[in-house]
């Protein structure tokens, strides 16, 4: 075997994998995706007629307070000023989210303060005080009171999760955020923004590297391929960012996902929505929400003409389907610790990523996971200094 190292999935996590193994330590390594493109979930094209550029699955916002990754990601790649806000649609208006002063004022057509407002929402809220909740259902009445909680939350988790909130489990949600201020900025972290030229450009710059080489259309289930599981394994270390349940042929059964259906559509006007993404939390409208894709990039010269829009919809995966967020039912969870002691026992093969740890990670927590792996596991291993598992 030609090569020093072998990655399954060329997503964020196994792409820094790679770069550290063949930079940091001169290592060959070999990357190979199932998919046709590189890139993994964080994957954009521009859509062919109006150039505007697509996250092919589902928005990507980069976020982080990791004063360690900022400064890893920003070797590839310079991010924009772009600050990420949400508007939900509901009844026929449109409201700020997260919920805040602006939301609860326009609701309830008044002019509250912070703390007039603190009173109101806890009022509400006390509807169920003292009870221990059933459900989702009482478990968003206790946190923000029926009416918000009805409004924006209630219809918008059944879609999520195509089923009734009274017969979801209250542990669904641990928090609603409402914040007593005007402040709509989504993300809290340090360092916000999108990449300048694109996600695949930032993407392909991480495997540009002499020493790396990916390869797509290959699935390290397909004997027939010269990199899969039983040509590799015990033969070259291997990091497998692929799904954990998948790996050990679903011997402690199948981990459950929700994924998600988008529907693209290129619309004949220079603006659709005014903004980047829009909630739908009622329940009369089929999706979750809309993406304007040339909301992201205001500082490019996009149509003035056309737009591209994106309508999502969400579900429980199916085989087959591309597995997005972890249900984690308390069946999953003892599967999980079923599948983790296995892979404790597979020699030379570390298991990473969002689909090998059964776990939802935003970008910037692939990529420190990635790091701390290949600095705490790996490099000492490759360095025959340690063992693998
Ligand atoms: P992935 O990107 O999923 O990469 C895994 C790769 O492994 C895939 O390319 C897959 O094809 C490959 N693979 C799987 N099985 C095999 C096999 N058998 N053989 C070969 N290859 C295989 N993060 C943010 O920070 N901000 C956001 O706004 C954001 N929005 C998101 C929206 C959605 C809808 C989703 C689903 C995720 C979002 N994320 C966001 C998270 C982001 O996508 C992940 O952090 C990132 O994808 C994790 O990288 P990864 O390498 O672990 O997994
Ligand atoms: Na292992």
């Amino acid at each position: 075997m030609n090569t020093d190292l072998l990655v399954v999935g060329s997503g964020f996590f196994g792409l820094t994998i790679a770069e550290r193994a063949a930079r940091e330590l001169g290592l060959k390594v070999t990357v190979i995706d199932r998919r046709p493109h590189l890139g993994g979930n964080a994957y954009s094209e521009d859509e062919p007629e109006t150039r505007i550029e697509v996250h092919r699955y589902g928005a990507h916002l980069f976020h982080t307070s990791n004063e360690r990754v900022w400064e890893y990601v920003n070797r590839f790649t310079r991010f924009t000023d772009y600050v990420h806000r949400v508007y939900t649609r509901h009844n026929g208006e449109v409201y700020p989210m997260p919920i805040n002063l602006g939301t609860i004022n326009q609701f309830f057509r008044s002019a509250h303060g912070p703390d007039a407002a603190r009173d109101l929402i806890r009022e509400q809220a006390g509807e169920l005080a003292g009870t221990d909740p059933q459900n989702l259902n009482d478990k968003g009445i206790q946190l923000i009171g029926r009416p918000l909680y009805e409004a924006f939350i209630k219809h918008y988790t059944a879609k999520q999760w195509q089923t009734d909130p009274s017969d979801l489990p209250a542990e669904v949600i641990s928090r609603l955020p409402v914040r007593y201020t005007y402040d709509n900025r989504y993300f809290n972290d340090t360092h916000e923004g999108l990449p300048v030229d694109g996600y695949t450009a930032w993407l392909e710059r991480m495997a540009d590297h002499p020493n790396i080489e990916v390869r797509l259309d290959s699935d390290f289930f397909d004997e027939s391929q010269p990199y899969s599981k039983s040509n590799t394994v015990g033969q070259v270390p291997v990091v497998y960012t692929g799904p954990v349940d998948r790996y050990f042929d679903f011997s402690e059964g199948h981990l459950s996902w929700r994924t998600l259906d988008f529907e693209r559509e290129v619309l004949p006007t220079g603006d659709f929505q005014g903004t980047s993404v829009m909630n739908y939390p009622d329940a009369d409208v089929p999706f979750t929400r809309i993406h304007e894709f040339r909301h992201f990039h205001p500082e490019r010269q996009y149509p003035a003409d056309r737009t591209v829009i994106m309508r999502e919809y969400s579900r429980f995966a199916e085989t087959g389907d591309e597995p997005y967020y972890p249900v984690n039912t308390a069946a999953d969870r003892e599967r999980l610790l079923a599948y983790r002691e296995e892979s404790k026992r597979e020699k030379n093969v570390l298991f990473g990523g969002r689909l090998g740890t059964y776990k939802y990670l935003d970008m910037h927590m692939a990529i420190g996971s990635a790091l701390s792996m290949f600095e705490n596991r790996l490099q000492p291993f490759l360095r025959g200094t340690a063992s693998l598992t």
